[in-house]
């Protein structure tokens, strides 16, 4: 299956594409993520990319749309993928859509994680993330006490993206530049809603229900 995940900033696209990933055993490529690990390891890229995360910008498109040409073209991604943060405009879509008909495929769907501005809020402050197994927790909702995941026994950390004020410019510019995405892809049919409000396995369930008949 070949499917992409959109949905405002702690929506939980993240949290939601590690288990749906692995229910469909397709591979996870998540723009953000790999921005992250630019950054810790200190490429030209990452240097590139900080710069714009750090205020709450998009990146520009020309160079996240080569990282995606190229993470696509790998082996594992060929039979199937779950896009994370990608597209995030409607030219990275037209692109996404041209890029996928040169090796011949195209999107068998879009799932719209829906939840309210507060609910993201609360979400986003809460964030930790494992150092280790990028695995990402809550420090309310998961009862997290200390520091450590309890996957793999990694440290947790907090993005820095998630400051206050970072916070709001990431939701402007996802109602300036990514809102229009969901009435783009409705037009193009791929688009199905899922409440994203509730339970974190709650929300799965409801997702691979959606998916159920694409699969
Ligand atoms: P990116 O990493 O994609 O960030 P984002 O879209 O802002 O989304 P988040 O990762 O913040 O949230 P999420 O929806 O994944 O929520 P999560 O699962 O973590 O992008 C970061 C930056 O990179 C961008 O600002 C931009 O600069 C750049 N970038 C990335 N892609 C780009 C692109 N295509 N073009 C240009 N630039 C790009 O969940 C949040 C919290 O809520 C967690 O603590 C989680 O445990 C908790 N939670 C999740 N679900 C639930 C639930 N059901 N109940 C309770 N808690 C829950
Ligand atoms: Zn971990």
């Amino acid at each position: 299956m070949r499917l992409v995940l959109v949905g405002p900033p702690g929506a939980g696209k993240g949290t939601q594409a590690q288990f749906i990933a692995s229910n469909l055993s397709i591979p996870k490529i998540s723009t953000g993520d790999i921005f992250r690990a630019n950054v810790s390891g200190g490429t030209e890229l990452g240097k590139l990319a900080k710069e714009y995360m750090d205020r709450g910008d998009l990146v520009p498109d020309e160079v996240t749309i080569a990282m995606v040409r190229d993470r696509l073209s790998e082996d594992d991604a060929q039979e199937g993928f779950l896009l994370d943060g990608f597209p995030r405009n409607v030219p990275q879509a037209e692109i996404l859509k041209k890029m996928l008909a040169e090796f011949g495929v195209a999107l068998d769907i879009v799932l719209e994680l829906v939840v309210d501005e507060d609910e993201v809020v609360r979400r986003l402050a809460g964030r930790r993330t494992c150092s280790q197994c990028g695995r990402i927790w809550h420090v309310d909702f998961d009862d997290k006490k200390d520091d450590i995941c309890d996957a793999c026994g990694g440290s947790l950390y907090q993005r820095d993206d998630d400051k206050e004020e970072t916070v709001r410019r990431r939701l402007e510019v996802y109602q300036e530049q990514t809102a229009p995405l969901v009435s783009y892809y409705a037009e193009e049919e791929l688009l199905v809603g899922v409440d994203a409000a509730g339970p974190v396995e709650e929300v799965t369930r409801r997702a691979m229900e959606a998916l159920a008949p694409h699969a």
